[in-house]
């Protein structure tokens, strides 16, 4: 299996903080939090990894991350997102060719999860599989009505809605079998001007080839000020919890 992180689009809900780098090398904690989601497909025994970037800072990320030995990446690759913020879906399009047919494991960018999910990369076989995780903020996120006669069933995602159907959110966290590009190149920008990957997962939903699981653990992604903040605290305390409370100033 292959990974992808999508570390394109172009930060604007983080400006200013975002003017002078990518919102993905902002730190989380002691690192930059695009190591967060290389370092879950990692956990996850991917060693052959694309990052899509964009915005006018992405020469930055081959700095940071060079060729990924650090992590224990066999093969590092980089694809540039031209549209800016074409969406999430719109910069997934560019790990066509490094897919090779084959099934790949995304990841969002700003995901910060300390979730295992090698058993679900191994024993993928095809369609889409996304990750749920309950939250209290469900206008904020893509949210998936369960089925409530076959809760291994998601009726419909809806993204960002004014009046959610529950607090099951998509996380930024999926694997797809090679239709998925078919998918894409059928779709349409939505209102907003973007390919969104909830429409991908709704295709798949309509295929009937949609399965869900919950991703266990800590997740939140950290693209506003308050999620970035809470991501933080979060990977402070578990990562130093104890060794910043006996460090002095
Ligand atoms: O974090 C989970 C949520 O992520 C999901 O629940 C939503 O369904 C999904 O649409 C997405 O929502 P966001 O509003 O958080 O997406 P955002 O525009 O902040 O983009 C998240 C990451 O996706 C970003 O850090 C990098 C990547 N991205 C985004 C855009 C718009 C790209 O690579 N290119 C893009 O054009």
């Amino acid at each position: 299996m292959k990974g992808v992180v999508l570390a394109g689009g172009l930060g604007t809900r983080l400006y200013p903080l975002t003017h002078a780098t990518n919102k993905h090398l902002l730190p989380v904690f002691d690192k930059p939090m695009v190591f967060y989601p290389i370092q879950t497909l990692v956990n996850a025994g991917i060693r052959d990894i694309l990052v899509v970037v964009g915005g006018p800072h992405a020469g930055d990320f081959i700095r940071v991350l060079q060729n990924g030995k650090e992590f224990g990446i066999d093969h590092l690759e980089y694809a540039y997102q031209q549209s800016g913020d074409g969406g999430i879906a719109d910069a997934l399009k560019l790990a066509e060719d490094f897919s090779d047919n084959g099934p790949l494991t995304v990841i969002l960018g700003d995901n910060c999860t300390d979730a295992d999910i090698s058993k679900e990369v191994k024993n993928f076989n095809d369609g889409a599989l996304i990750f749920l995780k309950k939250v209290h903020d469900p206008h904020r996120f893509g949210i998936a009505e369960i089925d409530p006669k076959d809760k291994t069933k998601v009726v419909s995602i809806v993204e960002k809605p004014k009046k959610p159907k529950g607090n099951l959110a998509v996380t930024g966290v999926y694997i797809y079998d090679s239709h998925v590009f078919h998918h894409i190149s059928q779709m349409k920008p939505s209102a907003r001007g973007q390919l969104e990957i909830t429409d991908v997962n709704n295709i798949y939903i309509k295929e009937g080839t949609l399965r869900w699981a919950t991703l266990e653990g800590y997740w939140s992604d950290a693209g506003t000020f308050a999620s970035l903040y809470k991501t933080n605290v979060f990977w402070a305390n578990k990562i130093a919890g104890k060794r910043l409370r006996e460090e002095p100033d």
